[in-house]
């Protein structure tokens, strides 16, 4: 033994370490040269049964977990399905960061990219994403498959990974998916990488006491599940074609999502046709292991065995196992007729058909293969990481002080709290390397501001403030940044409170004492801003949640001017009192007796709203017309026929002009809600129907543009979770606060555009 390892240590020393990414097949001259595989003229399901036909029983059983072992007899070399791109190539299994791929472009975390409302952004963002992961796989260091977006509706603030998603509105979620897996995948019928759309579904818990991710059933009823918490997962498996969904943890309504023929074979599949592409099912990390009889987790089967069965047979078809539980054994539970000799071969067929996609058989000068380290952190993708920053910082409050140049000759700036200068923060959760890291402090310093920086607590409840106070008296103005971070709010862990942290409250208090100006720059997700409105001079407030890799240099210049704030808020921020009133575990959207409801939809007394922002500048918008009645019956036929699905039938878009009424230049973010007693009661107060970003709007300009939008925006789901058309009388309220509406009426009989698959 002790001869063997000496032995192997000396053959490790020899050998070039091993890279663990992807090792394209040798089609040329390897064993499978004669395989249909490598065949690009044929179909891909007919090339990727032809390779599954080449393997026996044991190499597909052993090829079922996210590690595959690959078949060296058939030249197909280990595969690592896990690779994390969340908001950029990140560290993790299956990618080796090194040479000239030290860095990768880390981009702001979804929750602040949202903000910007800004699709096309989304997709070049996307773009430049799959671009970087596959020159990294193209060099060996990362594979062809990322589990990305992460699309769950981010439903109670105090969820740990909020801050990964695009928000709490489950259209803006779905619009959000569109633009980011087109992005990703590309438009070619050879997907760039193929994107994961996780985690389905209603997954939005870590850990609530003794209630985790783990064992949480969560108890939703059909029309949430059709209105609110699958909208995102139709999006991407009906009409992006994603070319794989992850299943969650939790269970919905007593089965473990991974193990839920209802949600993965009648909706996923069957109801949303996502069979056509044979795309895969991946379970989250240790989800199977935690539906058998692990402790802590479902114990909806009786062994590990039986679990991965059930996850099978559901349809489930790739097993990701992390450190938590044990490897799966899909070869005893086989043997054991756990799941069935057609179950392992559909599974195998369509990972085999993700790979065909990609273009993993198609040889070295195949589309996409030429990409490498010239197209990481091109000058494109810095200046789009910069550029998405800015669009999604959000202001708040502003009493006028902004913007403020910082220039001026003796001017100094205090800059407190732990966020001034913490570079690694901005990325948040799931990151790589970025080839800089521009906190506020360094780019503020680079811009020749004089800086007194010092630093700020961030959950204890006291904090000496003596060192920030010094700084503040002889400085021009205070820039105070704080909030949360992803040490607070993080996989596996969610907040019990929403209020700012004490002790950075207490400093903020003192800080305003000094009679300086104070600006407030919060990030992370969320928390109760209230104790900062009523303090004067807290002059202005903005929020850049996770701005990225020049997250500090985006938050500068929107403080002087140099980029201006146009971001909306894509999540309501409740006060605090609202984790009282509210149990995280319940899923229900609606308000009843006590229970507030959730997301502004039905939540009432948001400290700052969903679609909230201000500008450096007034804006006016108006409708330019638009017809007041419309035939439900000829909205219908005039769509039959060009769209397979009713609910994304065209509805006239409305031509609408913004005029800015200020003297500052600024984007406009045009939100258009949709009001009106029609539809099952109770009634949402208002719904996003359709949003454009108008760029650049000058001091007295007017612009016009046109909101799109389709069918789905204007229907409302039943208690059986069809989507229905109503006759009615329908308000579409433009910004937040409303700043002008109009009214106009469908009439004929009710239609219903989505049957909804009962439980
Ligand atoms: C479902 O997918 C199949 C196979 O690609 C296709 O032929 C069919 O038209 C699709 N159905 C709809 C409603 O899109
Ligand atoms: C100060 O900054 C503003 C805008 O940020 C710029 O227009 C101005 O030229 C600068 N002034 C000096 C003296 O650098
Ligand atoms: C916007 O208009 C309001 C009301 O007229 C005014 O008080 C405010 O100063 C204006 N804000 C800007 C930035 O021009
Ligand atoms: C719509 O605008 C009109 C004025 O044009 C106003 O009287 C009405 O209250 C507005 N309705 C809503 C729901 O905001």
């Amino acid at each position: 033994m002790v001869f063997l390892s000496a032995f192997a240590l000396f053959l490790g020393a020899l050998v070039v370490p091993a890279r663990s990414g992807v090792t394209y097949p040798n089609c040329a001259n390897g064993p499978l040269r004669s395989n249909l595989v490598c065949d690009t003229s044929a179909a891909p399901e007919a090339r990727a049964a032809a390779l599954v036909a080449a393997m026996s029983n044991n190499e597909k059983l052993a090829n079922l977990i996210n590690n595959s072992p690959g078949v060296s007899r058939l030249g197909l070399s280990a595969y690592q399905w896990w690779n994390e791109a969340l908001h950029g190539v990140a560290h993790n299994r299956g990618i080796t960061w090194g040479g000239q791929f030290s860095a990768a472009t880390q981009f702001p975390q979804a929750i602040t990219t949202s903000a910007a409302f800004d699709d096309p952004l989304i997709e070049r963002i996307g773009i430049i994403i799959s671009t970087e992961a596959r020159a990294f796989a193209n060099n060996g260091r990362a594979h062809l498959d990322f589990w990305t977006p992460n699309v769950n509706p981010f439903r109670d603030p105090r969820w740990g990974r909020g801050h990964e998603t695009p928000g709490e509105d489950a259209f803006r979620n779905k619009k959000w998916a569109e633009a980011f897996v087109s992005g990703m995948q590309g438009t070619e019928a050879t997907h760039r990488v193929v994107a994961t759309c996780k985690h389905y579904a209603a997954y939005d818990l870590e850990n609530a006491g003794s209630t985790t991710r783990f064992n949480f059933d969560a108890k939703v009823s059909t029309q949430d599940l059709a209105e609110y918490y699958l909208p995102p997962f139709q999006q991407c498996a009906r009409d992006s074609k994603v070319g794989s969904i992850m299943c969650s943890y939790n269970a919905v309504n007593g089965v473990p999502a991974c193990a839920s023929p209802y949600l993965i074979d009648t909706i996923l599949r069957k109801h949303w046709n996502w069979t056509d592409q044979n795309q895969y099912v991946v379970s989250d990390c240790d989800a199977v292991y935690y539906l058998g009889n692990a402790n802590g987790g479902h114990r909806y089967k009786s062994s590990y065995a039986a679990a991965i069965g059930a996850s099978l047979e559901a349809g489930c078809d790739n097993m990701c196992w992390a450190t938590g539980g044990t490897t799966p054994d899909p070869a005893s539970a086989f043997n054991s007729q756990q799941f069935s000799q057609a179950t392992l071969d559909k599974a195998m067929l369509r990972q085999m058909q993700g790979l065909v996609r990609a273009g993993y058989f198609d040889g070295p000068n195949s589309l996409y293969r030429n990409l490498g380290a010239a197209d990481v952190n091109t000058q494109t993708a810095q200046g789009t990481a910069l550029k998405a920053a800015e669009e999604g910082i959000v202001l708040l409050k502003n009493n006028g002080i902004l913007p403020m140049p910082l220039n001026g000759s003796s001017f100094q700036v205090a800059m407190v709290g732990f966020w001034a200068n913490a570079a690694d923060k901005m990325l948040g959760g799931y990151s790589g390397s970025p080839p800089f890291n521009h906190d506020a402090v360094t780019a503020a310093r680079s811009m020749g501001v004089t800086v007194n920086y010092v630093n700020g607590p961030l959950t204890q409840s006291s904090a000496d403030t003596s060192a920030a106070v010094n700084a503040a008296q002889k400085s021009n103005v205070v820039i105070f940044f704080g909030g949360i971070d992803n040490t607070v709010e993080k996989e596996s862990q969610d907040r019990t409170s929403i209020a700012w942290p004490s002790g950075q409250l207490a400093m903020i208090q003192r800080l305003a004492q000094t009679g300086k100006p104070v600006i407030v720059v919060r990030m992370g997700t969320h928390v109760d801003d209230t104790p900062l409105l009523s303090l004067p001079n807290v002059k202005a407030i903005l929020w850049a949640g996770y701005p990225g890799q020049d997250g500090g240099t985006a938050v500068m210049n929107i403080i002087t001017g140099a980029a201006s704030p146009a971001g909306r808020l894509p999540i309501t921020v409740y006060p605090s009192s609202y984790t009282n009133q509210a149990p995280y575990t319940n899923m229900a959207l609606r308000p009843s007796g006590s229970y507030p409801g959730r997301t502004y939809r039905w939540y009432k007394d948001a400290v700052f709203p969903f679609g909230y922002g201000l500008h450096y500048t007034n804006f006016s918008v108006s409708v330019q017309g638009f017809s007041t009645t419309f035939s439900i019956a000829d909205l219908l036929d005039s769509c039959k026929g060009s769209a397979v699905y009713l609910d994304l039938c065209p509805f006239p878009s409305v031509p609408i002009s913004v005029t800015n009424t200020g003297s500052w230049a600024s984007d406009y973010v045009a939100l258009g809600f949709l009001a009106g007693d029609f539809g099952p009661s109770p009634r949402p107060i208002k719904t996003l129907a359709t949003y454009k970003r108008v760029f650049g709007v000058q001091p007295g300009q007017t612009q016009t543009a046109e909101l799109e939008w389709k069918l789905e925006s204007l229907a409302r789901v039943d208690e059986k979770g069809n989507r229905v058309l109503y006759p009615g009388t329908y308000t579409l309220l433009l910004d937040q606060p409303t700043l002008a509406n109009v009214t106009f009426t469908l009439t004929g009989e009710e239609a219903v555009l989505d049957q909804w698959p009962q439980p």
